[in-house]
């Protein structure tokens, strides 16, 4: 017991010394230790370390891994993803501490994207919440009961920048903006990483998909990228650079290419951009079958492009296990250096260091905190608190919600009463079953009401699209009826009610990987139902459960109240009920813009306002100007718009001054508002400020956030509130990647949305 303490106290030195800043010392002692080892390891002992295999649990590509046990013994393996419980982890890590040669820890990971065992909302949906505490509070659940569980390294966050909703991975991150991004990506490192690995309960986070993936051509998965390096610096880089900059230990290479060269074997991104620009000194990671795909690229054979995978800087090779069947012939053939090979394994082995794997290899397998510390009723009051604070309200005419709890309510839709869908997408770890249903949120939240339920639909009509999204433990239940019966028996039943609550959108698994769509409008028969309810004359709440922007220019024409809850979670139903019938006031506000139609796309606030800017004359269509002939270019919900059930005033601005001195050290300027709750009830606003530097070197965006604060205004209540604008806030890449702030004019504007701002103006000098 003593010996037990001396050894935990001694190693959560080491670890928080680590944890705070790398100190001269502790890099020396890790050094000797590493290299020592290093010196007894055969070559492929070496590239077993470098190779990272799937456990089986969860797959996102066809390859899966074979021999597992055979090979950890034989030292050809450095880590396992996607296996949990303390007792199963134990197992596997015995194999590798007591039967393999050089007795070498291994690593344990997993996809824990928006919770473990107790589902928040997913990540783009907890985007909408603009509130940092909040989803810092989120990763450390998650890392609290992820390494209770057994797993220490989490492939999240997802920090790509998205601006395409046909995209379906735009689910897994945190939407348009690099600013809104990158604090984001800060608050999840935090969370996950804590302060440092001494802790037991934290775990190393692997920032992805470095980089550029959100921005795949036409919104397909995996598909190409190719962009401007400023807009790249500018628009699309910062929110790596942050996550990287709050300590994220390792780095996930992305699937598409990047000036013509697969991020995975782009030695540009790797190692001149990570490694010598940012000093990044962490673990690269490949995604899955990352390496062998780019024979599919067309870079070459399997050995080639293993070889150029390694040479660009990649450490660890996911799935492929190409580094290690082709490495050692390459090296032989010359093709790469043994320096090569021994610096990626010395990356993977650091890494355990940190990690203390070293000195305890079971260190996440306590069965007790098993036991104890996984899906616990304290999680997941935290877990319904995010939900209710994600959702945005898109639209609420004549104060259709919240809904009086009590009369009778028309519960119509086919996830009206699905559980597992609630999970959405990319949830491996979840019990999807334990999920509360939007039914059981009502009747949990609102026992005297009466529900009157009907299926009213499908996901989709066609059989052959509902079965593409009912899978991976999320079933959609298809109704065998014909559309028709469907809405004939919804009509009936909402004639009976005095409000109807539609809950429609997408499945989970419409959204995130390879579920790309096309169109992005709610299934048509599922839009017939709406109509067909609308008829009824009754008022219809719009539940719409997406995981991406929709277009629903329709719906939003004619359903008189639209509350967006993505995929809340575990606690989705409880949540949702909680805002229908007022117990929790909406204060979600979008993070990605929700356009009028896919032919918009991409779509986004901060865009560019070219030669020939729409709208100047207030019109909607002028020849010869960059506009549409058939829809206004503006979006349908912009980014940072979500309503309230209360309202909010904003003062004019307030400037300190007028003028920023770049000569002046740390100059800012004050910029205030009032807001003021002028409504019937309490609630949370995120006021927002955009800056538009007027002339630069480089043509500016129209808009970019620079700074939001999320307050609480009790009804009537006024507060006032400050940003400080500095002259690193007025900085960007120029034309040379070069990150300056220009003297000129600027304006400033400060807003409930990106689009409902108060404007002043001040300048650089
Ligand atoms: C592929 C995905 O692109 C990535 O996000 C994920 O972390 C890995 N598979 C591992 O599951």
């Amino acid at each position: 017991m003593k010996h037990q303490l001396a050894l935990i106290l001694a190693l959560s030195t080491a670890l928080s010394l680590f944890a705070q800043q790398p100190n001269a010392a502790y890099l020396a002692k890790r050094e000797a230790y590493v290299l020592a080892l290093m010196k007894k390891m055969t070559l492929d002992e070496k590239l077993g370390q470098l190779n990272l295999v799937v456990g089986g649990e969860a797959t996102t590509g066809s390859s899966v891994s074979t021999d597992v046990e055979t090979k950890i013994k034989a030292g050809r393996i450095g880590g396992i993803f996607s296996v949990s419980t303390p007792g199963r982890i134990r197992k596997i890590q015995e194999l590798a501490v007591n039967q393999s040669r050089l007795k070498i820890p291994m690593i344990f990971g997993m996809d824990v994207i928006h919770g473990y065992k107790t589902l928040f909302p997913i990540p783009l949906g907890i985007s909408s919440s603009w509130d940092m505490s909040l989803i810092e509070k989120m990763a450390r659940i998650s890392a609290v009961e992820a390494t209770a569980d057994g797993i220490f390294w989490t492939f999240s966050p997802m920090v790509d920048i998205a601006r395409d909703p046909r995209w379906g991975r735009i689910a897994e991150g945190s939407g348009e903006d690099p600013y809104l991004g990158s604090q984001i990506a800060k608050a999840m490192v935090k969370g996950y990483q804590g302060k440092g690995y001494a802790q037991t309960n934290t775990m190393m986070a692997c920032v992805k998909h470095f980089a550029l993936y959100g921005a795949a051509e036409a919104g397909r998965d995996y598909h190409t990228t190719d962009m401007s390096k400023v807009r790249m610096y500018n628009e699309y880089l910062p929110p790596y650079k942050a996550a990287l900059d709050a300590g994220a230990g390792s780095i996930m290479a992305s699937f598409n290419e990047i000036d013509g060269v697969p991020a995975t074997a782009n030695k540009w991104l790797l190692t001149d951009l990570l490694r010598r620009q940012w000093g990044f000194k962490g673990l690269v990671v490949s995604d899955y079958t990352g390496i062998s795909e780019m024979v599919n690229h067309g870079l070459g054979d399997l050995q080639t492009v293993a070889a150029k995978a390694l040479m660009a800087g990649n450490d660890m090779d996911m799935v492929s296990e190409s580094y290690v069947n082709t490495l050692g012939k390459s090296l032989r053939e010359q093709k790469v250096t043994q320096a090569q090979i021994d610096l990626a394994c010395r990356r993977v082995l650091e890494m355990k260091y940190d990690l203390g794997l070293f000195t305890d290899p079971y260190r996440y397998c306590d069965e007790n905190r098993a036991k104890t510390e996984i899906f616990t009723t304290e999680h997941r009051t935290e877990a319904r608190k995010a939900a209710g604070k994600s959702f945005v309200l898109l639209k609420n005419n004549q104060q259709t919600l919240p809904l009086p709890k009590r009369g009778t309510i028309a519960l119509i839709g086919p996830l009206a009463d699905n559980k597992e869908n609630m999970a959405g997408t990319w949830s491996v770890s979840g019990d999807f079953t334990k999920c509360v249903s939007l039914e059981e949120g009502i009747k949990n939240v609102a026992g005297n009401v009466t529900i009157l339920k009907a299926r009213g639909s499908n996901i989709y009509s066609n059989a052959r699209l509902d079965a593409n999204v009912s899978i991976f433990g999320k079933p959609t239940n298809r109704d065998p009826r014909s559309d028709a019966d469907m809405i004939a028996e919804a009509v009936a039943t909402a004639q009976k009610a005095d409000v109807v609550v539609a809950a429609l959108g997408e499945a989970a698994e419409m959204t995130g990987e390879a579920s790309s769509r096309s169109d992005i409008e709610i299934p048509e028969n599922q839009r017939d139902l709406l109509k067909a309810l609308i008829k009824t004359g009754k008022p219809v709440v719009l539940v719409l459960f997406t995981g991406r922007p929709l277009a629903i220019q329709w719906e939003h024409d004619n359903i008189p109240a639209i509350l967006n809850v993505w995929f809340g979670g575990t606690e989705a139903g409880n949540a949702i009920a909680d805002v229908l019938f007022g117990d929790v006031n909406p204060s979600g506000k979008l993070s990605a813009t929700f356009p009028r139609n896919a032919g918009q796309i991409p779509i986004y606030y901060s865009y560019k306002n070219t030669g020939r800017p729409y709208g100047g004359n207030g019109v909607d269509f002028a020849k010869f100007q960059s506009n549409y002939l058939d829809v206004p270019n503006s979006p349908l919900y912009p980014f940072g718009h979500g309503l309230s059930y209360t309202k909010f005033e904003y003062s004019p601005i307030t400037l300190s001054k007028n003028t920023l001195s770049m000569a002046v050290p740390k100059d800012a300027i004050n910029v205030s508002v009032t807001v003021t709750n002028t409504g019937n009830y309490d609630g949370e606003e995120v006021v927002q400020l955009y800056i538009r530097d007027k002339v630069r070197s480089i043509t500016p965006p129209v808009k970019e956030l620079k700074g939001f604060q999320k307050i609480a205004l009790k009804k009537g209540e006024s507060k006032t509130v400050t940003f400080a604008l500095g002259v690193e806030d007025l900085k960007f890449y120029n034309g040379e990647l070069k990150f300056v702030a220009e003297p000129g004019e600027f304006l400033v504007f400060v807003g409930t949305s990106s689009s409902e701002v108060k404007e002043a103006g001040f300048s650089l000098k």
